[in-house]
């Protein structure tokens, strides 16, 4: 278990795929003095993914493993992870899934963040696949990683309505300020049991 020492901060890597808009969110709030974690990696398993902008503009240092051999990708990242001392992953738009090994070989704790009511909608184009059911609703959810897709335990979540005019493009809009919030809170709620 990872615990908050004094004014020591949680060590964060943050793995993204992506635009990065829940890794700005990360690293902004992580700026803020009651954040318990500090930013300190970003890992990116593609080279033109536009939040790895953000780690230049907010100077976090950025690793690109392309994944292309899995095993020995996942095992310099485990390195570096243990280079930088790090004790907690945020997977945030990260389109990898990380091997039973890598997720038993790193000792801290590793979170998600998706954009559905888990357990429903597991997996890609959720928006989609909401609109075309005809649900009412849908959100987002924070969970703990396993070697299951999208199915580690539940640590938040959010209900988002969804509106009559809503496309999956309005729909995934507001479902990710919805997250951005999320984020935050389910970080808070770990680390300082709110
Ligand atoms: C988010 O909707 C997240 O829930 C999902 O991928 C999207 C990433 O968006 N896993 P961004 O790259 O953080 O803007």
């Amino acid at each position: 278990m990872v615990k908050l020492i004094g004014s020591n901060k949680i060590k964060t890597a943050v793995f993204i795929s992506g635009a990065g808009s829940n890794f700005k969110n990360l690293v902004q709030f992580s700026f803020l003095n009651k954040s318990p974690i500090k930013i300190c990696l970003l890992v990116s398993n593609d080279k033109r993914a536009k939040g790895l902008n953000f780690a230049d503009k907010y100077k976090i240092k950025k690793k690109i493993y392309d994944f292309n051999n899995m095993k020995k990708s996942e095992s310099l990242i485990l390195k570096q992870l243990k280079i930088d001392k790090i004790s907690l992953i945020c997977l945030a738009g990260f389109m990898k899934m990380l091997s039973p090994n890598f997720i038993k070989r790193f000792k801290g704790i590793i979170l998600n963040i998706h954009p559905s009511l888990l357990p429903k909608y597991k997996g890609l184009n959720t928006h989609e696949r909401v609109l075309k059911n005809k649900e009412k609703y849908s959100g987002c959810t924070v969970h703990y990683v396993s070697s299951r897709l999208d199915s580690g335990k539940i640590i938040l979540q959010e209900k988002v309505k969804i509106l009559k005019k809503d496309t999956s493009s309005s729909l995934k809009k507001r479902i990710l300020k919805r997250e951005h919030l999320l984020y935050r809170k389910a970080i808070n709620k770990l680390f300082f049991s709110l």
